[in-house]
């Protein structure tokens, strides 16, 4: 037997949440696709069925924000989910790849080095200097089996891929056609490709889109968790779904330290209290949900294998200054400033206020 795996692809982990929605779906499907347009929102924002089968929530958050994207694959036009880091982009995006064509591994990450054969096809070299360009010697990229199969290709951060490698994607998206000159020929898009990129509009050292590519996309901006109360949710909810494939022997987190996690970060984040008395200053990290994700994971393990089991203002105290101390000049005093004049104030909060003191 073989060791399982440490992370499944959505379509594995969720089959039969994705094969019940498909036996309810009565709505039309767009060409090639596994769902309906209705039943992939749903798949995104949970529902019970009518037999009773309950659609877990994968994304929390603006139905119609997951509307628009939607709609947007069943046009001929491509998607862009552009937001701040650990807004759910590569999330939404693996997951709306696996409800609409069951795959999805049809990925390009985007890096300062990739090049325009990772966007297209490459050669298989012994075979090229052998024999000459052939089929049997191109290697097909992850866009060209999207193209020849009809499915959903995801490009990730596609703004940190060099502009004239970027530029390559125009012809794919507005001719659906990938040209192969070397065997004079050409792959076309068939019916259910299309392309969701995403990239993160506060990165360093982006190349921005040119206006060419631009206007073949359509943007849908994914927005930080409007309420205190979202965030808490998605972070419970994703706690506990990782300290589950981990395999963490420690009880499930109150509630309650979660909301306090979230609570700090979401202070320091927009520079106020949640009350709207005082200001506080804002460090120089982003403070994302996916950090407060894992500070709480990070504090679950060290409950589990070196506290009680139960997880304490000891144990989140390390992870949530590696978080928000990420300038080691600027961010110390900022933090402390918050420690001093917040923390320590606030009703049954002694706890971690001295927990985070003896970290920095
Ligand atoms: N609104 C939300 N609903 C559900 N999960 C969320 C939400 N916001 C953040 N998350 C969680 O945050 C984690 C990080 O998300 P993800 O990696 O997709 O972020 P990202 O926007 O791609 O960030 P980056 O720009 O750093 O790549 C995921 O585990 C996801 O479940
Ligand atoms: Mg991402």
């Amino acid at each position: 037997m073989s060791s399982p795996v440490l992370r499944q692809h959505a379509e594995t982990a969720f089959a039969a949440e994705l094969a019940a929605l498909a036996a309810h779906d009565e709505r039309p499907r767009p060409p090639r696709w596994k769902l309906s347009p209705w039943a992939v929102t749903d798949y995104l924002l949970g529902i019970t069925l009518k037999d009773g089968t309950v659609i877990t929530p994968k994304y929390v958050g603006d139905r119609r924000i997951i509307e628009i994207a939607v709609a947007t694959l069943a046009t001929d036009r491509a998607l862009l989910l552009l937001g701040v880091p650990g807004t759910a982009k590569s999330w939404v995006s693996e997951h709306l790849a696996a409800a609409i064509s069951g795959d999805s591994t049809l990925l390009i990450q985007g890096t300062a080095g990739t090049s325009e054969e990772a966007l297209r096809y490459n050669w298989n070299y012994a075979m090229l200097l052998a024999q000459g360009p052939s089929e049997a010697a191109l290697v097909p990229g992850p866009m060209f089996r999207a193209m020849k199969e009809g499915a959903l290709c995801r490009v990730e951060e596609l703004t940190r891929i060099p502009s004239d490698v970027q530029d390559t994607l125009i012809t794919m998206l507005s001719e659906k056609v990938l040209p192969i000159p070397e065997l004079a020929t050409e792959v076309q898009g068939t019916e259910g490709f299309n392309v969701i990129a995403t990239a993160n509009s506060r990165d360093r050292g982006v190349n921005e889109l040119s206006s060419a590519l631009q206007r073949r996309f359509n943007t849908v901006i994914l927005p930080l968790p409007s309420s205190l109360e979202d965030e808490v949710d998605i972070v419970r909810m994703r706690v506990a779904s990782m300290s589950k494939a981990l395999a963490l022997p420690a009880e499930p987190p109150a509630l309650e330290e979660i909301r306090r996690v979230v609570t700090i970060f979401r202070e320091l984040r927009s520079g106020a209290t949640e009350d709207g008395k005082a200001k506080v200053k804002s460090p120089s990290g982003t403070l994302s949900t996916a950090e407060a994700i894992s500070v709480v994971t990070n504090g679950l393990s060290l409950a589990a294998h070196f506290g009680s089991g139960t997880i304490s203002a000891h144990d989140l105290a390390s992870g949530m200054v590696g978080a928000i101390v990420k300038d080691p000049v600027q961010d110390p005093v900022v933090f402390k400033e918050y420690l001093e004049t917040v923390v320590k104030e606030r009703e049954g909060w002694k706890d971690l206020y001295r927990a985070c003191r003896e970290q920095i």
